[in-house]
């Protein structure tokens, strides 16, 4: 993510605005890695925004960050950014072309959209689709995602496709740390419940979508109008 956060931010007072930020880890890297840059981060949950805010003021970036408990289909900003980030969080807009037009209203007119976002790697069986698609969010192959993106008016100017091993890395992480968490707790009344959840995940994963579902990561540009040619 650093290396393509270092391609996506180009001047040293962009502006950022990541819609589904997470705890804004990627923000407070953003903000470490480039001076002057500032950036507002959203998220329903606000899980571990204290400690990244925490972290801001020992680094000394509080004041060029700020993270906001909030539906991303409900923020407004006066402040037009020079990047706007969704990474993992498509579905909170209902899919990706919503997505791209949330991203839209949210840019400057030569601002860059950095989107991740699944694909199917492999055609999945029906029941590792059902399991995927039990959303309004729907999946294509990569090819196809590319192209709708582009069809949307956007060009893609880098991209990066996370390999297994990363998927791998990512989902033991987090079954993993709910596990541990679980097991080191267990008088606590949510234990059994993190216990089940991250087991239940575990086998969705393994005996799921492993190796089916892909992740992609887009730095996107909006494709200008084509010129109109004069008729004589
Ligand atoms: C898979 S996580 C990705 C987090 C972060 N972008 C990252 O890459 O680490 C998806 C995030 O979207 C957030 N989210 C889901 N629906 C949302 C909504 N309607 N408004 C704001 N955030 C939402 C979740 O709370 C979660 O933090």
């Amino acid at each position: 993510m650093e290396h393509l956060l270092h391609r996506a931010i180009r001047r040293q007072d962009d502006h950022l605005l990541d819609l589904g930020c997470g705890d804004g880890t990627w923000l407070l890297r953003a903000l470490e890695a480039h001076g002057g840059v500032t950036a507002v981060g959203v998220d329903i949950s606000g899980e571990g925004f204290d400690h990244v805010l925490s972290e801001a003021a020992r680094l000394g970036l509080e004041d060029r960050l700020e993270l906001h408990r909030q539906d991303v289909a409900e923020y407004r900003s006066a402040r037009k950014a020079d990047l706007v980030l969704s990474v993992g969080a498509a579905y909170a807009f209902g899919g990706l072309l919503p997505t791209l037009n949330a991203a839209r209203e949210h840019l400057t007119e030569d601002g860059m959209l950095l989107l991740g976002d699944c694909f199917w790697e492999r055609e999945p069986d029906a029941a590792v689709r059902a399991q995927q698609e039990d959303g309004p969010q729907k999946y294509a192959d990569l090819p196809t995602t590319v192209a709708q993106v582009v069809a949307d008016g956007w060009t893609p100017v880098y991209g990066y496709t996370s390999t297994i091993a990363e998927w791998d890395e990512y989902e033991w992480c987090w079954t993993g740390t709910l596990a541990r968490w679980a097991l080191d707790n267990p008088e606590h009344p949510d234990s059994d419940r993190a216990l089940q959840m991250s087991a239940a995940h575990r086998t969705s994963w393994l005996g799921g979508y492993r190796g089916f579902l892909g992740f992609v990561v887009l730095l996107l540009r909006r494709t200008p109008p084509p010129a109109s040619t004069e008729v004589s």
